[in-house]
Protein backbone atom coordinates (compact mmCIF):
# COMPACT_ATOMS: atom_id res chain seq x y z
CA UNK A 1 0.00 0.00 0.00
CA UNK A 2 1.15 3.46 -0.46
CA UNK A 3 2.20 5.50 2.27
CA UNK A 4 0.64 8.89 2.57
CA UNK A 5 3.52 10.77 1.18
CA UNK A 6 3.04 9.01 -1.33
CA UNK A 7 -0.14 9.49 -2.42
CA UNK A 8 -0.45 13.14 -1.73
CA UNK A 9 2.39 13.52 -3.86
CA UNK A 10 0.46 12.45 -6.39
CA UNK A 11 -2.57 13.86 -5.68
CA UNK A 12 -3.58 16.98 -3.85
CA UNK A 13 -7.15 17.39 -4.75
CA UNK A 14 -9.75 16.61 -7.75
CA UNK A 15 -7.92 17.71 -11.03
CA UNK A 16 -10.53 20.50 -12.55
CA UNK A 17 -11.45 17.82 -15.20
CA UNK A 18 -12.71 15.44 -12.20
CA UNK A 19 -14.24 17.67 -10.21
CA UNK A 20 -15.89 19.61 -13.44
CA UNK A 21 -16.93 15.71 -14.16
CA UNK A 22 -18.65 15.41 -11.07
CA UNK A 23 -20.48 18.53 -11.46
CA UNK A 24 -21.60 17.73 -14.83
CA UNK A 25 -23.16 13.98 -13.11
CA UNK A 26 -24.57 15.70 -10.36
CA UNK A 27 -26.52 18.57 -12.28
CA UNK A 28 -27.71 16.26 -14.86
CA UNK A 29 -28.94 13.64 -12.36
CA UNK A 30 -30.60 16.18 -10.49
CA UNK A 31 -32.87 17.40 -13.50
CA UNK A 32 -33.27 14.62 -14.93
CA UNK A 33 -34.37 12.43 -11.54
CA UNK A 34 -37.96 12.72 -11.78
CA UNK A 35 -37.37 11.20 -15.44
CA UNK A 36 -35.04 8.58 -14.69
CA UNK A 37 -37.33 7.35 -11.34
CA UNK A 38 -40.66 7.43 -13.39
CA UNK A 39 -40.89 3.41 -13.24
CA UNK A 40 -40.84 3.60 -9.52
CA UNK A 41 -44.28 3.62 -7.45
CA UNK A 42 -45.06 6.24 -5.26
CA UNK A 43 -44.80 5.33 -2.39
CA UNK A 44 -42.62 2.00 -3.11
CA UNK A 45 -44.48 -0.65 -1.85
CA UNK A 46 -43.18 -2.43 1.49
CA UNK A 47 -42.87 -6.24 2.49
CA UNK A 48 -44.52 -7.20 5.58
CA UNK A 49 -41.72 -6.50 8.09
CA UNK A 50 -42.33 -7.81 11.40
CA UNK A 51 -39.93 -9.58 13.51
CA UNK A 52 -37.04 -6.63 11.98
CA UNK A 53 -35.44 -4.51 14.27
CA UNK A 54 -34.49 -1.67 12.88
CA UNK A 55 -32.63 1.73 13.78
CA UNK A 56 -33.04 4.69 11.95
CA UNK A 57 -30.68 7.40 12.58
CA UNK A 58 -31.80 11.49 12.23
CA UNK A 59 -35.79 10.00 11.91
CA UNK A 60 -36.79 13.64 13.45
CA UNK A 61 -36.82 15.08 9.80
CA UNK A 62 -36.98 14.83 5.66
CA UNK A 63 -35.59 11.60 4.65
CA UNK A 64 -34.95 9.70 7.58
CA UNK A 65 -38.79 10.34 9.01
CA UNK A 66 -39.81 9.02 5.99
CA UNK A 67 -37.62 5.91 5.58
CA UNK A 68 -38.62 6.23 9.83
CA UNK A 69 -42.66 5.79 9.13
CA UNK A 70 -42.85 3.13 6.03
CA UNK A 71 -40.49 1.05 8.21
CA UNK A 72 -42.53 0.88 10.99
CA UNK A 73 -45.85 0.82 9.45
CA UNK A 74 -44.72 -2.31 7.36
CA UNK A 75 -44.18 -3.82 11.09
CA UNK A 76 -40.54 -3.15 11.72
CA UNK A 77 -39.33 -2.67 15.17
CA UNK A 78 -38.34 0.83 14.98
CA UNK A 79 -35.74 1.85 16.92
CA UNK A 80 -35.24 6.09 16.28
CA UNK A 81 -32.01 7.07 16.80
CA UNK A 82 -32.01 10.80 17.70
CA UNK A 83 -31.01 13.92 19.01
CA UNK A 84 -34.11 14.87 20.19
CA UNK A 85 -36.58 13.09 21.36
CA UNK A 86 -39.18 14.99 22.42
CA UNK A 87 -39.60 15.40 19.10
CA UNK A 88 -39.44 11.91 18.26
CA UNK A 89 -42.58 11.21 21.01
CA UNK A 90 -44.57 13.68 19.13
CA UNK A 91 -43.97 11.85 15.38
CA UNK A 92 -44.39 8.58 17.48
CA UNK A 93 -48.30 9.75 18.49
CA UNK A 94 -48.87 11.32 15.16
CA UNK A 95 -47.93 7.86 13.61
CA UNK A 96 -49.85 5.95 16.08
CA UNK A 97 -53.10 7.87 15.55
CA UNK A 98 -53.97 6.22 12.52
CA UNK A 99 -52.72 2.40 13.10
CA UNK A 100 -50.53 1.13 16.47
CA UNK A 101 -46.67 0.90 15.65
CA UNK A 102 -43.60 -0.88 17.32
CA UNK A 103 -41.32 1.90 17.95
CA UNK A 104 -38.76 3.30 20.37
CA UNK A 105 -36.71 6.32 20.99
CA UNK A 106 -32.90 5.92 22.05
CA UNK A 107 -31.01 9.56 22.17
CA UNK A 108 -27.95 9.56 19.72
CA UNK A 109 -26.03 12.97 19.05
CA UNK A 110 -23.44 12.10 16.36
CA UNK A 111 -21.48 15.08 17.32
CA UNK A 112 -20.55 13.38 20.31
CA UNK A 113 -18.48 10.03 20.69
CA UNK A 114 -19.23 9.51 23.87
CA UNK A 115 -22.86 9.20 22.75
CA UNK A 116 -22.08 6.56 20.06
CA UNK A 117 -20.37 4.22 22.47
CA UNK A 118 -23.15 4.47 25.14
CA UNK A 119 -26.09 4.21 22.70
CA UNK A 120 -23.89 0.66 20.92
CA UNK A 121 -23.83 -0.30 24.59
CA UNK A 122 -27.54 0.28 25.50
CA UNK A 123 -28.38 -1.45 22.13
CA UNK A 124 -25.94 -4.23 22.59
CA UNK A 125 -26.93 -5.16 26.42
CA UNK A 126 -30.43 -6.19 25.29
CA UNK A 127 -28.95 -8.73 23.37
CA UNK A 128 -31.56 -8.18 20.72
CA UNK A 129 -30.44 -8.77 17.15
CA UNK A 130 -30.22 -5.86 14.64
CA UNK A 131 -31.64 -6.30 11.59
CA UNK A 132 -30.99 -3.01 9.53
CA UNK A 133 -28.72 -0.23 10.57
CA UNK A 134 -30.06 3.20 8.27
CA UNK A 135 -27.01 5.79 8.50
CA UNK A 136 -29.45 8.13 7.46
CA UNK A 137 -28.44 11.60 10.03
CA UNK A 138 -26.30 14.37 7.85
CA UNK A 139 -25.58 17.70 8.10
CA UNK A 140 -24.62 20.40 5.21
CA UNK A 141 -23.91 23.60 6.93
CA UNK A 142 -24.28 25.98 4.14
CA UNK A 143 -23.79 29.09 4.73
CA UNK A 144 -21.89 28.80 7.99
CA UNK A 145 -18.20 28.89 9.63
CA UNK A 146 -16.10 26.17 10.37
CA UNK A 147 -17.08 24.26 13.39
CA UNK A 148 -15.20 22.19 15.42
CA UNK A 149 -16.88 18.94 17.37
CA UNK A 150 -15.87 18.60 21.16
CA UNK A 151 -13.97 15.62 19.68
CA UNK A 152 -11.52 18.15 17.56
CA UNK A 153 -13.29 16.99 14.22
CA UNK A 154 -14.89 19.45 11.63
CA UNK A 155 -18.48 18.91 11.94
CA UNK A 156 -19.61 17.40 8.71
CA UNK A 157 -16.67 14.55 8.91
CA UNK A 158 -18.14 13.84 12.36
CA UNK A 159 -21.98 13.21 11.46
CA UNK A 160 -21.75 12.54 8.40
CA UNK A 161 -18.77 9.79 8.38
CA UNK A 162 -17.26 9.35 11.86
CA UNK A 163 -20.05 8.99 14.07
CA UNK A 164 -21.68 6.34 11.37
CA UNK A 165 -18.46 4.40 11.06
CA UNK A 166 -18.61 4.17 15.00
CA UNK A 167 -21.76 3.50 15.53
CA UNK A 168 -21.79 0.80 12.74
CA UNK A 169 -18.70 -1.07 13.87
CA UNK A 170 -19.74 -1.31 17.48
CA UNK A 171 -23.12 -2.18 16.53
CA UNK A 172 -21.37 -5.12 14.56
CA UNK A 173 -22.28 -7.97 17.17
CA UNK A 174 -26.05 -7.02 17.14
CA UNK A 175 -26.14 -6.85 13.48
CA UNK A 176 -23.85 -10.22 13.50
CA UNK A 177 -27.09 -11.57 15.36
CA UNK A 178 -29.19 -10.57 12.84
CA UNK A 179 -27.59 -11.89 9.85
CA UNK A 180 -28.48 -11.72 6.96
CA UNK A 181 -28.33 -7.83 8.18
CA UNK A 182 -27.59 -4.80 6.35
CA UNK A 183 -26.36 -1.00 6.32
CA UNK A 184 -27.61 1.13 4.73
CA UNK A 185 -25.45 4.86 4.66
CA UNK A 186 -27.43 7.47 3.33
CA UNK A 187 -24.99 9.00 0.84
CA UNK A 188 -25.09 11.66 -1.74
CA UNK A 189 -24.52 11.97 -5.51
CA UNK A 190 -22.12 14.89 -4.12
CA UNK A 191 -19.31 12.16 -3.37
CA UNK A 192 -18.76 12.83 -6.80
CA UNK A 193 -16.81 16.39 -6.82
CA UNK A 194 -15.52 15.37 -3.16
CA UNK A 195 -11.99 14.67 -2.80
CA UNK A 196 -10.30 13.21 0.86
CA UNK A 197 -6.74 14.65 1.55
CA UNK A 198 -6.02 12.06 4.05
CA UNK A 199 -3.54 14.15 5.35
CA UNK A 200 -6.32 17.08 6.64
CA UNK A 201 -9.47 14.63 7.00
CA UNK A 202 -10.37 17.49 9.43
CA UNK A 203 -9.79 20.75 7.24
CA UNK A 204 -7.37 22.30 9.91
CA UNK A 205 -4.18 22.07 8.84
CA UNK A 206 -5.22 24.37 5.88
CA UNK A 207 -3.59 22.60 2.98
CA UNK A 208 -6.76 22.85 1.13
CA UNK A 209 -9.43 25.77 2.08
CA UNK A 210 -12.46 24.89 4.16
CA UNK A 211 -16.22 25.66 2.57
CA UNK A 212 -18.63 23.72 2.93
CA UNK A 213 -19.42 22.25 -0.09
CA UNK A 214 -15.79 20.35 0.09
CA UNK A 215 -16.53 19.21 3.81
CA UNK A 216 -19.62 17.76 2.84
CA UNK A 217 -18.75 16.01 -0.14
CA UNK A 218 -15.27 14.92 1.31
CA UNK A 219 -17.45 13.16 4.11
CA UNK A 220 -19.62 11.78 1.79
CA UNK A 221 -16.72 10.19 -0.39
CA UNK A 222 -15.36 9.39 3.14
CA UNK A 223 -17.87 7.10 4.08
CA UNK A 224 -17.88 5.50 0.70
CA UNK A 225 -14.37 4.50 0.53
CA UNK A 226 -14.83 3.61 4.59
CA UNK A 227 -17.79 1.10 4.05
CA UNK A 228 -15.92 -0.29 0.82
CA UNK A 229 -13.57 -1.32 2.52
CA UNK A 230 -15.42 -2.24 5.92
CA UNK A 231 -17.30 -4.61 3.50
CA UNK A 232 -13.82 -6.44 2.64
CA UNK A 233 -13.04 -7.17 5.98
CA UNK A 234 -16.66 -8.52 7.37
CA UNK A 235 -15.67 -11.18 4.57
CA UNK A 236 -16.87 -12.93 1.08
CA UNK A 237 -17.69 -16.65 2.30
CA UNK A 238 -21.34 -15.81 4.41
CA UNK A 239 -22.74 -12.63 3.75
CA UNK A 240 -23.51 -11.98 6.98
CA UNK A 241 -23.69 -7.84 7.08
CA UNK A 242 -24.16 -6.43 3.60
CA UNK A 243 -23.38 -2.61 3.36
CA UNK A 244 -25.19 -0.45 0.91
CA UNK A 245 -24.85 3.40 0.16
CA UNK A 246 -27.62 4.71 -1.32
CA UNK A 247 -28.43 8.87 -2.91
CA UNK A 248 -31.92 9.29 -2.00
CA UNK A 249 -31.40 12.27 -5.12
CA UNK A 250 -31.84 16.15 -4.73
CA UNK A 251 -34.77 16.25 -1.96
CA UNK A 252 -36.70 18.89 -0.51
CA UNK A 253 -35.81 18.31 3.22
CA UNK A 254 -34.63 20.75 6.45
CA UNK A 255 -31.38 20.25 4.99
CA UNK A 256 -30.64 23.74 3.67
CA UNK A 257 -32.47 24.95 6.79
CA UNK A 258 -29.63 27.50 7.42
CA UNK A 259 -30.19 29.14 4.31
CA UNK A 260 -31.53 32.78 3.95
CA UNK A 261 -35.55 32.43 4.15
CA UNK A 262 -35.55 33.72 0.75
CA UNK A 263 -33.52 31.00 -1.10
CA UNK A 264 -35.62 28.53 1.69
CA UNK A 265 -38.78 29.52 -0.38
CA UNK A 266 -37.11 28.98 -4.12
CA UNK A 267 -35.69 26.28 -3.15
CA UNK A 268 -38.67 24.27 -2.10
CA UNK A 269 -40.15 25.74 -5.43
CA UNK A 270 -37.85 24.04 -7.79
CA UNK A 271 -40.07 21.70 -9.89
CA UNK A 272 -37.39 18.67 -10.24
CA UNK A 273 -36.30 18.62 -6.55
CA UNK A 274 -37.68 14.86 -5.25
CA UNK A 275 -40.16 15.36 -1.81
CA UNK A 276 -38.90 13.17 1.18
CA UNK A 277 -40.75 10.48 0.78
CA UNK A 278 -39.12 9.89 -2.99
CA UNK A 279 -35.90 10.83 -1.73
CA UNK A 280 -36.57 7.53 0.98
CA UNK A 281 -37.07 5.32 -1.51
CA UNK A 282 -33.48 4.26 -2.21
CA UNK A 283 -32.74 3.45 1.23
CA UNK A 284 -36.18 1.58 1.63
CA UNK A 285 -35.34 -0.57 -1.61
CA UNK A 286 -31.79 -1.34 -0.47
CA UNK A 287 -33.33 -2.31 2.70
CA UNK A 288 -35.89 -4.56 1.82
CA UNK A 289 -35.01 -5.74 -1.62
CA UNK A 290 -33.71 -9.17 -2.00
CA UNK A 291 -32.21 -8.72 -5.53
CA UNK A 292 -30.06 -5.93 -3.37
CA UNK A 293 -28.44 -8.82 -1.26
CA UNK A 294 -28.02 -10.96 -4.68
CA UNK A 295 -26.17 -7.29 -5.91
CA UNK A 296 -23.91 -7.60 -3.02
CA UNK A 297 -22.89 -10.92 -3.15
CA UNK A 298 -22.16 -10.58 -6.71
CA UNK A 299 -19.50 -8.07 -6.01
CA UNK A 300 -18.60 -9.30 -3.07
CA UNK A 301 -17.70 -12.85 -5.11
CA UNK A 302 -16.33 -11.04 -8.09
CA UNK A 303 -13.63 -10.70 -5.44
CA UNK A 304 -12.64 -7.41 -7.33
CA UNK A 305 -15.45 -5.08 -5.84
CA UNK A 306 -13.57 -2.21 -4.35
CA UNK A 307 -16.61 -0.24 -4.26
CA UNK A 308 -19.45 -1.26 -1.68
CA UNK A 309 -22.75 -1.68 -3.30
CA UNK A 310 -24.29 1.47 -4.27
CA UNK A 311 -28.25 2.38 -5.10
CA UNK A 312 -29.45 5.33 -7.07
CA UNK A 313 -32.17 7.52 -6.47
CA UNK A 314 -34.05 5.57 -9.07
CA UNK A 315 -33.54 2.22 -7.06
CA UNK A 316 -31.15 0.72 -9.55
CA UNK A 317 -27.49 -0.23 -8.71
CA UNK A 318 -24.60 2.16 -9.93
CA UNK A 319 -20.58 2.75 -9.65
CA UNK A 320 -19.84 5.63 -7.14
CA UNK A 321 -17.36 8.39 -8.72
CA UNK A 322 -13.72 6.92 -9.89
CA UNK A 323 -12.21 8.45 -6.75
CA UNK A 324 -14.26 5.96 -4.96
CA UNK A 325 -12.26 2.98 -6.20
CA UNK A 326 -8.72 4.56 -5.50
CA UNK A 327 -7.98 1.63 -3.62
CA UNK A 328 -4.67 3.39 -2.02
CA UNK A 329 -6.94 6.64 -0.62
CA UNK A 330 -9.52 4.45 0.68
CA UNK A 331 -6.95 2.24 2.75
CA UNK A 332 -5.58 5.49 4.18
CA UNK A 333 -9.33 6.67 4.61
CA UNK A 334 -9.77 3.05 6.90
CA UNK A 335 -6.70 3.71 8.71
CA UNK A 336 -6.83 7.23 9.67
CA UNK A 337 -10.65 6.92 10.39
CA UNK A 338 -10.30 3.71 12.81
CA UNK A 339 -7.69 6.21 14.74
CA UNK A 340 -9.84 9.44 14.87
CA UNK A 341 -12.61 7.23 16.29
CA UNK A 342 -10.27 5.56 18.97
CA UNK A 343 -10.36 1.50 17.33
CA UNK A 344 -7.31 -0.52 16.94
CA UNK A 345 -6.49 -1.22 13.17
CA UNK A 346 -7.78 -5.02 14.40
CA UNK A 347 -11.13 -3.99 15.91
CA UNK A 348 -13.30 -5.24 13.10
CA UNK A 349 -11.77 -8.63 13.12
CA UNK A 350 -11.67 -9.17 16.96
CA UNK A 351 -15.45 -7.98 17.26
CA UNK A 352 -16.50 -10.61 14.75
CA UNK A 353 -14.98 -13.12 16.59
CA UNK A 354 -17.20 -11.90 19.73
CA UNK A 355 -14.31 -10.69 21.70
CA UNK A 356 -14.27 -7.12 23.48
CA UNK A 357 -12.73 -3.95 21.72
CA UNK A 358 -11.80 -0.74 23.79
CA UNK A 359 -12.41 2.48 21.93
CA UNK A 360 -10.26 5.87 22.88
CA UNK A 361 -11.21 8.69 21.02
CA UNK A 362 -10.57 11.99 22.16
CA UNK A 363 -12.99 12.61 25.04
CA UNK A 364 -15.97 15.18 24.77
N1 LIG B 1 -31.85 16.59 0.99
C1 LIG B 1 -31.05 16.27 -0.01
O1 LIG B 1 -31.16 16.79 -1.13
C2 LIG B 1 -30.00 15.20 0.20
C3 LIG B 1 -29.25 14.81 -0.92
C4 LIG B 1 -28.28 13.83 -0.76
C5 LIG B 1 -28.08 13.25 0.49
N2 LIG B 1 -28.81 13.66 1.56
C6 LIG B 1 -28.55 13.03 2.85
O2 LIG B 1 -29.75 12.55 3.41
C7 LIG B 1 -29.62 12.46 4.82
C8 LIG B 1 -30.86 13.05 5.48
O3 LIG B 1 -30.86 14.46 5.23
P1 LIG B 1 -32.20 15.29 4.99
O4 LIG B 1 -32.07 15.92 3.67
O5 LIG B 1 -33.38 14.48 5.31
O6 LIG B 1 -31.96 16.47 6.06
P2 LIG B 1 -32.77 16.94 7.33
O7 LIG B 1 -34.20 17.13 7.02
O8 LIG B 1 -31.99 18.10 7.84
O9 LIG B 1 -32.63 15.72 8.35
C9 LIG B 1 -31.41 15.41 8.95
C10 LIG B 1 -31.64 14.54 10.18
O10 LIG B 1 -30.36 14.28 10.77
C11 LIG B 1 -30.42 14.62 12.15
N3 LIG B 1 -29.14 15.05 12.68
C12 LIG B 1 -28.42 16.14 12.34
N4 LIG B 1 -27.33 16.23 13.12
C13 LIG B 1 -27.37 15.19 13.99
C14 LIG B 1 -26.56 14.75 15.06
N5 LIG B 1 -25.48 15.44 15.44
N6 LIG B 1 -26.89 13.63 15.73
C15 LIG B 1 -28.00 12.94 15.39
N7 LIG B 1 -28.84 13.32 14.40
C16 LIG B 1 -28.53 14.43 13.71
C17 LIG B 1 -31.43 15.74 12.21
O11 LIG B 1 -31.90 15.86 13.54
P3 LIG B 1 -32.56 17.26 14.05
O12 LIG B 1 -33.93 17.28 13.46
O13 LIG B 1 -32.52 17.11 15.54
O14 LIG B 1 -31.68 18.36 13.54
C18 LIG B 1 -32.49 15.25 11.23
O15 LIG B 1 -33.34 14.33 11.86
C19 LIG B 1 -28.32 13.15 5.17
O16 LIG B 1 -27.31 12.19 5.39
C20 LIG B 1 -28.00 13.95 3.92
O17 LIG B 1 -26.63 14.17 3.75
C21 LIG B 1 -29.76 14.63 1.44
Amino acid sequence: MKTDKAVTETKEDLSWYEWLKGLSILIYETIFQKLHSRHLPYPLPLPPLNGINCIVTGSTSGIGLEIARQMAQSGAHLIMAVRNPDAAQEIIKIWSKSNPIDAQIMELDLLSLESVVKFSETYNSKSKPLHLLINNAGIFNIGESQKLSKNGFESHLQVNHLGPALLSILLLPSLQKGSKSRIINVNSLMHCVGFVDTNDMNFIIGARNFTNLKAYSSSKLAQIMFFSELQKRLGLESGVISVICVDPGSVRTNVARKLPKVVQIAYHWIPFLFDALEGSRSAVFAATDDGVLKYCEELRNKGEAESCAYIACNCRPIRPSKEAYNVAVSGLVWEKTLDMIGLRSNAVDKIMEGKQVQCTYEAD
